[in-house]
């Protein structure tokens, strides 16, 4: 069977370490992924196109999946996100990011972490709804509704009873924002009474954040509004050792794109030294997601063993290689785990 895939490779870091994924997918696949490239980002803007061109949306419109490498945000104008606008276009309403510790990270100071944060992708803050009021005040909206507050908590109750996880952390802030976070903690627990074999507990976000800090290995699956996911996957990376090593899927009722959690690292891109599991490890769950379990083994299988034997890891690892020595790894890998 042949897929059909857009591919953004994005800006900054993005070309390098989507040619990385795409080198080792094609060799555990056998090459079944016929890649559609279109650009995006900052990159589509040289090229003299809008960052985010018809030609991208209707390619991840016809091929209902994509991936994508870091798209670039001008920070104080330019354009709004792209990201932020290819997940609401395309009703990409959950973000699903899986953080889990990794072989021979010794840089981490935990070894058992296994947890997964499913952040609200289309409203909250980042509906982009700012205006001055008058000058010097400035109002941003965070816009919560109950349908889509109702759609995530259902979506991540279902994905963790299909997942086999036993327990749903329901982030909030509702002490201060007791209308909005109010509002969606009213639809947990709604949903919560449909799932009586989940343990679910309800936790501001500041003290998340203490308890992630002293013992991230007693979460389970942490469900959370947007911009409190965003914040929380970062900080959840470094638990892993790092933003080089937290994939992430955005998916909606029609389409997903999976894309990793780190940006477009300015300060290294167009070097080789990028670090691309995290792209990687985006593609094996896009490999899972369209049911091709047995390449996403054994690109899973790879990278643990690339990170046990920790010879052939980037700089952000604590070793030497550059993007290109660890994708090279990588092939021989997949071909080792395969002869024995
Ligand atoms: P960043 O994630 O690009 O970089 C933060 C730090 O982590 C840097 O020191 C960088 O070198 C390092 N890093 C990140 N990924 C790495 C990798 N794969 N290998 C080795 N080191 C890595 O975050 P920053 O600097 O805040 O954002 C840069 C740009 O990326 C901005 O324009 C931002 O809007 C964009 N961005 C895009 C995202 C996306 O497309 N999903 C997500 C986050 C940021």
């Amino acid at each position: 069977m042949k897929y059909a895939i857009t591919l953004l490779p994005g800006d900054g870091i993005g070309p390098e370490v989507t040619e990385s994924m795409v080198r080792v997918v094609d060799h555990a696949t056998g090459g079944v992924i016929e890649w559609e490239r279109v650009l995006a980002g900052s990159t589509a803007v040289q090229h003299g196109m809008t960052p985010l061109p018809q030609e991208a949306l209707d390619s991840i419109r016809r091929n209902r999946i994509a991936i994508k490498g870091p798209l670039q945000t001008p920070v104080g104008g330019g354009w709004r996100s792209v990201n932020v606008s290819l997940r609401q276009e395309l009703d990409l309403y959950a973000c699903v990011r899986p953080v889990k510790s990794m072989p021979g990270q010794t840089r981490s100071r935990y070894e058992d972490v296994d947890l997964i944060v499913i952040r609200e992708n289309t409203e909250g803050l980042y509906s982009g709804r700012e205006h001055q009021v008058v000058d010097g005040v400035v109002e941003a909206l965070k816009i919560v509704t109950e349908s889509a507050s109702r759609r995530i908590n259902r979506f991540s109750f279902e994905y963790a009873r299909n997942q086999g996880r036993k327990r749903l952390t329901i982030v909030h802030k509702a002490s201060v924002t007791p209308l909005s976070d109010g509002l969606f903690l009213d639809c947990a627990r709604h949903t919560a009474r449909d799932y009586p074999f989940l343990q679910v507990d309800y936790l501001p976000l500041d003290n998340l954040a203490m308890e992630l800090v002293q013992d991230p290995t007693r979460f389970d699956m942490l469900v959370m509004g947007n911009l409190d996911g965003d914040v929380v996957s970062d900080l959840c990376a470094g638990l892993v050792g790092g933003l080089g090593m937290v994939p992430g899927a955005n998916i909606g009722d029609g389409h997903a794109v999976f894309e990793a959690v780190h940006g477009t690292a300015p300060d290294i891109a167009g070097q080789g030294l990028a670090n691309p599991i995290a792209l990687i490890l985006s593609a094996e769950l896009m490999l899972r997601h369209i049911g091709e379990a047995k390449a996403a083994q054994r690109v899973r299988g790879a990278v643990e063993a690339l990170l046990r034997e920790g010879t052939h890891v980037t700089r952000d690892l604590g070793g030497r290689a550059g993007t290109e020595e660890l994708t090279e790894a990588l092939l021989r890998l997949i071909d080792r785990e395969e002869a024995a």
